[in-house]
């Protein structure tokens, strides 16, 4: 039996929640196929999509790792097959690599008939992000498992929070075409915050949080601001505050760094808005001699 799984890509940070926060987008997303067999070894047979730059080695690659990861921890050796359909841009910022990792878990998991409820694959999905970045950060692979926006209030032990959403919300995320590697822009981050840092970035978060919940979306915009991981990496992505100041005046409650970058998201409370956003980021983009794509999405 060959089963088709897919995960969704992610906004993870969503500005003030660095390695805490994400959300999960409807589309675009990983897909995988995935088959048990005979053998006792875990194969990723082809990828679709990533232009031959993804490692075939199933311990080099984050949905062969997820897979082995989760066979190990129910000391299974059993055969996998493995297709990936790349659909998510490599070094976008996106969770492309989170993606591939839970599309895989989905899959395995169902084949295997289902041994694991959804939250017990986090770790197997973790262990992928550790080996495509050199951190086990779960802010991507949270809420492409498990959909909506979710927070890691903790990571030892692990303690993963759902926020409800009241209201509408709208996502638009502006991908340029451009790469950024998430092991790169962790490295260029500074290890200490000053207390007044410290201060803004809970309250912000807090704040997103509540705004969220409420709705409250004046208080949405004020909470997404990002001091601590944001004026380091925007020096990365060209045109950074520009496209951002194009993104709120077009009527975005709020513009940051999607993940590591370099794609940017915006939130907006209507579809209408959402879409005028994105075509404005594009524009900016463009001034900055970037082609850009944009996707809207539900939060
Ligand atoms: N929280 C992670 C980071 C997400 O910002 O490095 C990577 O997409």
């Amino acid at each position: 039996k060959i089963i088709r799984a897919f995960a969704p890509a992610t906004v993870a940070n969503v500005s003030c929640g660095f390695d805490v926060l994400g959300f999960a987008v409807d589309q675009p997303g990983d897909e995988v196929e995935i088959a048990l067999n005979a053998s006792a070894e875990v194969v990723i047979k082809s990828i679709v999509g990533d232009k031959g730059r993804l490692p075939l080695q199933a311990d080099k690659n984050t949905a062969g790792v997820a897979v082995m990861s989760l066979l190990n921890a129910l000391g299974l050796k059993q055969g996998v097959e493995i297709t990936l359909y790349k659909n998510l841009p490599l070094g976008s910022g996106m969770g492309s690599s989170a993606a591939s990792a839970v599309a895989a878990l989905i899959g395995i998991n169902y084949l295997l008939g289902e041994p694991f409820q959804k939250k017990d694959l986090l770790p197997f999905a973790m262990e992928a992000e550790r080996v495509a970045c050199g951190a086990a950060h779960a802010d991507n692979v949270a809420p492409s498992l498990l959909g909506g926006v979710v927070l890691v209030r903790g990571y030892d032990p692990l303690d993963v929070v759902d926020i409800p959403l009241s209201g509408q919300l709208y996502c638009t995320l502006a991908h340029p075409n451009i790469e950024l590697k998430t092991e790169d822009s962790r490295q260029v981050l500074r290890q200490n915050i000053p207390l007044k840092d410290a201060i803004t970035q809970w309250g912000n978060i807090a704040g997103l949080v509540a705004g969220l919940m409420k709705p409250d979306y004046d208080l949405i915009g004020r909470s997404l601001k990002d001091v601590v991981a944001e004026p380091i990496r925007s020096l990365l992505i060209p045109g950074f505050n520009e496209i951002k100041d194009a993104a709120v005046k077009e009527g975005a409650l709020g513009c940051g760094i999607s993940g590591s970058g370099p794609t940017l998201f915006a939130l907006s409370k209507n579809y209408s808005t959402a879409d005028r956003v994105g075509r404005a980021m594009q524009l900016q983009f463009l001034k900055h001699k970037l082609n850009s794509e944009f996707y809207v999405s539900e939060v």
